[in-house]
C-alpha cells in the first residue's frame, strides 16, 4: 500500500519484502500473546540479528548492512505493522546507542561493542529520561563524578526501552559538571554501560496501556562504576549527542507509528467488506469509505514527508525541523487512524478478538516518547526563527 509514491530502488524493494516476510512468519502470530502476557521474546534479538536488522545503518566494517536512511525505514514499517513491541526494541537499537557510538565512539569502542550489536548479540538501549526529567530533558541529575580510571554514577535513569534485557549496552546520559547546575545542558556526558558493571541494577518495571510486550523499566545506579575508556567522545557533549541522535530516531518513531497505522488501515478495509448491516457490506456506506479515504490520505503523506526527510538526511542535510515535522505527523496520524479503525469495527474494535484495538493502544505512546507532540511543536516552530 503507498508504494507508488515512493521511488524505491530494487535493494529498498528487497529488504522491504525481507522485513515483511519475517514479521509475518515470527512476529504478527505471537503479538496478540505477548501482549497479553507483557512478554518480551529474547529469541526475536538473535533472529533480527542473524537478518541484519539490528545493524542496518552500520558500516559493513561493523558487520552492518549499511543501508541508507530509507530502507531502514522500510523494513521498520514492517515490523511495527507486525507489532510495534519489536519495532521500537529495533527503533532505539539502530537510531540511538549504535548511532551514536558510530558517531562519537573511540576505535576500541566501536571496535568492542558495534559488531556484536549489529548481529545482534548485545543490544542497545538508550538512557536520557528521569523520574523528574521527561521533556526538560537537560535537567537530569544522575550524577557522574570522576575517581581514578573510573566514572562513579548515582541516579535513576527512566522508561528504559528493552531495560530487562541482560545483554544489554546502554549510552547514558549524566551529569559530570556537578558543582555548576547553571551549566545546564553544558554539563552533561554520555557513557557506555553494561549490566556486569558493579552497581547497575534493574528497578521498576512499568505496567503499560501499550506496547506491553517492550519491557520498560527504570535503571538505578548505586556507586555504579563505568571505566573512564567508556566515556563517549567528549566531555560534557553528551546532551548534544543525545539530541542530533534524536533527529535521527524520531524518524523511527515515524515509521513505526505509519507501520501500526497501516496495519489498522489494512485490517479496517478488510471489516468493511465483510461485515454486512442493513442487508449490504458496510464499505457501501459513504460514512466508511470517507473514514477510510480520510485513513489513506493521512497515511500516504506521512508516509511521503518521512521518506523526502530521509533523503535529506542521506544528502547530509540537516534534518531537525523536518524529522520532528515527520514525528508529529507521523504520530497523529496513527492516533487518528487507529482510534477509526475500532470505529468501523463498531462492538468488535473495542474487544481483543481483532487486533484494532492493540493498534490504538500501541499507537498512543508515539505521541509520547522521544519527545512529545508539544515537544516536536516546541522544535519545529523554534526553527521557523533559525
Ligand atoms: N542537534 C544538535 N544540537 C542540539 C539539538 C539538535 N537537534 N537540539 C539542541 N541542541 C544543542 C543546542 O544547540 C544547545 O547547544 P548550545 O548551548 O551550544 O547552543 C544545547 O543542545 C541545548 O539546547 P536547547 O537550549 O535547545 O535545550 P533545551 O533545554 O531548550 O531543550 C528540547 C530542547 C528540544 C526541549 C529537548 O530537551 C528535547 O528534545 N526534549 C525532549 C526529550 C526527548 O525527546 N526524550 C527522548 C528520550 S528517548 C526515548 O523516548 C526512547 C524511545 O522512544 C523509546
Ligand atoms: P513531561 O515532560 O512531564 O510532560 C508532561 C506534559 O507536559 C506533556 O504533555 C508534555 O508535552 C507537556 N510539556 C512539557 N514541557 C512542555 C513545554 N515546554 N511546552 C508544552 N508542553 C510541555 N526515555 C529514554 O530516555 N529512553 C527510553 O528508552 C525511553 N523509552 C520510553 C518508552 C515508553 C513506553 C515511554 C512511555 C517513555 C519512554 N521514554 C524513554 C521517556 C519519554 O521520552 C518521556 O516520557 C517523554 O520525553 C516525556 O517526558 P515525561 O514523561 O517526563 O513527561
Amino acid at each position: 500500500m503507498f508504494d507508488a509514491l515512493l521511488p524505491l530502488t530494487e535493494t529498498q524493494r528487497e529488504i522491504q519484502r525481507l522485513a515483511r516476510d519475517f514479521a509475518r512468519e515470527h512476529i504478527a502470530p505471537f503479538a496478540a500473546d505477548w501482549d497479553r502476557r507483557q512478554y518480551f521474546e529474547p529469541a526475536l534479538v538473535r533472529q533480527m540479528g542473524e537478518l541484519g536488522f539490528l545493524g542496518m545503518l552500520l558500516p559493513e566494517e561493523y558487520d552492518g548492512l549499511g543501508l541508507d536512511a530509507s530502507s531502514y525505514l522500510l523494513a521498520l514499517e514492517e515490523i511495527a505493522a507486525a507489532d510495534a513491541s519489536a519495532a521500537v526494541m529495533m527503533s532505539v537499537h539502530n537510531s540511538l546507542p549504535t548511532q551514536m557510538l558510530l558517531n562519537w565512539g573511540s576505535d576500541a569502542q566501536k571496535e568492542r561493542y558495534l559488531k556484536p550489536m549489529a548481529r545482534g548479540e548485545l543490544l542497545g538501549a538508550f538512557a536520557l529520561s528521569e523520574p523528574d526529567s521527561g521533556s526538560d530533558a537537560a535537567s537530569l541529575r544522575c550524577q557522574a563524578v570522576r575517581d581514578g580510571d573510573h566514572w562513579v554514577l548515582n541516579g535513576t535513569k527512566a522508561w528504559i526501552t528493552s531495560g530487562t534485557y541482560d545483554r544489554l549496552v546502554v549510552l547514558v546520559m549524566a551529569r559530570t559538571d556537578t558543582a555548576d547546575a547553571r551549566r545546564g545542558s553544558k554539563g552533561i556526558s554520555a557513557f557506555v554501560v553494561t549490566p556486569d558493571m558493579p552497581g547497575f541494577k534493574v528497578g521498576k518495571k512499568e505496567n503499560k496501556m501499550g506496547l506491553r510486550a517492550s519491557p520498560t523499566v527504570q535503571l538505578v545506579f548505586e556507586d555504579l562504576r563505568v571505566p573512564a575508556e567508556n566515556l563517549l567522545g567528549q566531555e560534557g557533549q553528551g546532551f548534544a549527542y543525545a539530541m542530533q541522535s534524536l533527529d535521527h530516531g524520531r524518524l523511527g518513531i515515524a515509521a513505526q507509528s505509519i507501520g501500526i497505522g497501516r496495519a489498522a488501515l489494512e485490517a479496517a478495509r478488510d471489516y468493511a467488506d465483510q461485515r454486512k448491516q442493513f442487508g449490504q457490506p458496510i464499505r457501501q456506506f459513504q460514512a466508511i469509505q470517507f473514514k477510510l479515504a480520510d485513513m489513506a490520505t493521512r497515511l500516504a503523506a506521512a508516509r511521503a514527508t518521512l521518506h523526502a526527510t530521509a533523503a535529506a538526511k542521506e544528502r547530509g542535510e540537516r534534518v531537525t525541523q523536518f524529522s520532528s515535522i515527520s514525528k508529529l505527523f507521523a504520530s497523529e496520524t496513527a492516533m487518528f487512524v487507529t482510534d477509526e479503525a475500532v470505529q468501523i469495527f463498531g462492538g468488535y474494535g473495542y474487544v481483543t478478538d481483532y487486533p484494532v484495538e492493540k493498534y490504538l493502544r500501541d499507537a498512543k505512546v508515539t505521541e509520547i516518547y522521544e519527545g512529545t507532540s508539544e515537544i516536536q511543536r516546541v522544535v519545529i516552530a523554534r526553527e521557523l526563527y533559525a
